[in-house]
């Protein structure tokens, strides 16, 4: 009922505003193809695709597409949720940008300064390193307000040691940021400016106006005829007729634009390619490497410190109880968790395979998530890859390993999955397949869902974690012994195309929104945020082989928990 009533309030949303100048945008959509020669969608190798796209779109609507809030009568209790979670993810006001605006007044990397405060005297482990940021403009002027995307961590390279700082918005043109002191030796502070508060402006313009600018498409096919429109979660409401593959179990909206001569039913494939984006040439400028995206800020005198010994009676886990702390850290390149599970090395096949006996895991999600179905395979010689004639991207790809009587499945999530081309008969939910576990202590679930999200309101990938939820929650009451594990977003390296698909600052949203869903639930994450950000490979959205073994570790770590190798 609730969610029948729901999707009837979002389709008035898609039909009832909006009408004849859509047209146009079919048109242009139709018309205009441009080479793409950037393209890195998660799952996508970086290829040329000839996709539609172009001009801007004369009328672009805002919020066209966004959930309603839930009504109270519907559930106060999911309302309550949603407002929470919506601020979860508040940021601060960021500034207008006019028409004729130049780069001269928005943050500037190198004008700006961060500043170690100074501590007692010296530095011991243990202790907390605060650093003042001062972000300027292009000019050399502070700036004086805030919402700047700003990381920081603190590292040895020689030590292979690294950690995440937490960043405070100041919200006057400064920002703080506090790292605890984990190792003895130098430890040398790196402040990163992702992103100005202008283009955050833009970024967030972006998924209120053009969700769109990543598309969709599926061939429907019967006979010798065949057909391709164009699908999303909201489509453009332009007067032509919509087929509904709105999900009948979970509720998951889907559409395309019903075929001129076929019927909804002769659906067989899905893709998805990415728009030039609609951005004047002065936007673009809030994005360029090397100038205002991903720069690093100078330090205003050193930005290193030199680490002394422990003091009596510091136990390291306390770290963890600084809220909100970091979960972890490199030291020697091996992640070690602040709190929660100790991990282990599982530095041999061997040890794996004693950890993985008699196991099912199961693996859904991105293509994040295909790196650790990856990993596993090759990492164990026993575990040998069953042809079930899949296609690369989007699986689904099964592991046996009969002797020690492992399985391990990988199977991607279901639209809005962006990729090159998908059978529908594979697009299936997470939320249902896990409908369709048994379950146990010998089932390992395994679930990283974010990076194709990054184009879509929020609110869009809230509700889709929360029938994950639901399911995870009937799973564990029905077999209490299933472990659930969830991997978290990660940083990736970020080029012009690259923010509109999924900018980190799209990503550290449903990072936040993602650990306050499963807050509270039996599952266990894997911190692939602070993972990649306290590394010092750099940004990769599909991180390097050294960082995706320690998140294995701890995954592994979580299945058994008193074991290692
Ligand atoms: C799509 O289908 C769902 C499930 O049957 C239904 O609740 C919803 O109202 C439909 N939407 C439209 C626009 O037809
Ligand atoms: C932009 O246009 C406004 C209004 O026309 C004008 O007041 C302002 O000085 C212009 N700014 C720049 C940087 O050209
Ligand atoms: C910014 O705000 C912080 C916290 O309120 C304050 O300590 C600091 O002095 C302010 N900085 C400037 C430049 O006003
Ligand atoms: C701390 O590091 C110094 C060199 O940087 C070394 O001489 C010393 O033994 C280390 N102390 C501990 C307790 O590890
Ligand atoms: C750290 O925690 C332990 C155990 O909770 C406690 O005994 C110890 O005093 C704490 N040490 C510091 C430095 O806070
Ligand atoms: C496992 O490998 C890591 C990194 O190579 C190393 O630091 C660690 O000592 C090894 N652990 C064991 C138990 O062999």
């Amino acid at each position: 009922m609730k969610v029948r009533a729901l999707k009837q309030r979002m389709m008035s949303i898609f039909c009832s505003k909006y009408g004849i100048s859509f047209l146009i945008l079919v048109g242009f959509i139709i018309s205009v193809s441009i080479l793409l020669h950037d393209m890195d969608l998660p799952g996508f190798p970086a290829v040329k695709t000839a996709t539609p796209g172009g001009k801007s779109p004369p009328d672009l609507q805002s919020n066209f597409c966004s959930f309603q809030p839930y009504s109270e009568e519907e559930s106060l209790e999911k309302a309550v949720e949603e407002r929470h979670l919506l601020n979860s993810v508040t940021w601060p006001e960021t500034p207008l940008i006019p028409v004729n605006f130049t780069l001269k007044q928005t943050s500037d990397p190198a004008h700006s300064t961060f500043t170690i405060l100074p501590g007692g005297g010296e530095w011991r482990v243990g202790d907390h390193l605060k650093i003042i940021i001062q972000v300027k403009d292009f000019e050399g002027h502070p700036k004086t307000s805030g919402g700047d995307f700003i990381v920081a961590r603190l590292h040895n390279p020689k030590l292979g040691a690294g950690v995440a700082g937490q960043v405070v918005d100041l919200l006057n043109g400064s920002y703080s940021a506090v790292f605890p002191l984990l190792w003895n030796g130098s430890a040398e502070v790196e402040v990163t400016l992702v992103h100005s508060s202008e283009a955050v402006t833009v970024l967030r313009r972006l998924n209120r106006e053009q969700p769109d600018r990543i598309y969709f498409q599926s061939v429907f096919r019967s006979g010798s005829v065949s057909e391709t429109t164009t699908c999303n979660i909201c489509l453009r409401p332009n007067k032509q007729p919509i087929c509904n593959y709105t999900d009948l179990h979970t509720g998951e909206p889907w559409f395309c634009f019903k075929p001129k001569k076929l019927s909804c039913d002769a659906r067989i494939s899905h893709f998805s390619g990415i728009f030039k984006e609609n951005l004047r040439k002065n936007e673009k400028e809030l994005f360029k490497s090397h100038v205002n995206m991903k720069v690093s800020i100078p330090a205003l005198g050193s930005p290193s410190v030199l680490v002394l010994p422990k003091k009596e009676g510091y136990n390291e886990k306390n770290n963890s109880v600084v809220s909100p702390g970091p979960t972890g850290y490199y030291y020697q390149n091996v992640w070690r968790a602040l709190g929660g599970t100790t991990v282990h090395q599982f530095n041999s096949s061997s040890a794996i395979t004693e950890c993985l006996k008699g196991k099912v895991i199961h693996l859904y999600g991105d293509s994040t998530i295909r790196q650790w179905f990856d990993h596993l395979r090759d990492a164990l010689p026993d575990l040998k890859e069953f042809n079930l004639h899949s296609l690369k991207q989007p699986g689904p790809f099964m592991a046996l390993d009969y002797p020690n009587n492992i399985m391990v499945t990988f199977r991607c999530h279901g639209p809005p999955i962006r990729i090159l081309n998908v059978q529908t008969s594979q697009l299936h939910y997470i939320a249902n397949e896990l409908d369709n576990v048994v379950g146990g202590s010998n089932t390992v679930i395994v679930i990283g869902i974010w990076a194709h999200f990054g184009n879509f309101p929020i609110d869009i990938y809230i509700r889709r974690l929360q029938t994950i939820r639901r399911a995870v929650m009937h799973l564990l009451d029905r077999a209490p012994g299933t472990l659930v594990i969830i991997r978290t977003a990660n940083l990736k390296d970020l080029t012009l195309l690259g923010s509109f698909s999924n900018s980190d600052w799209y990503s550290l949203q449903q990072d936040k929104v993602l650990r306050a869903v499963f807050k509270g639930i039996n599952v266990h994450l894997v911190d692939a945020w602070e993972m990649t950000l306290a590394h010092h490979l750099p940004h990769n959205l599909h991180p390097q082989p050294p960082i995706i073994k320690n998140m294995i570790n701890v995954v592994l770590s979580y299945i058994c928990p008193k074991r290692g190798g």
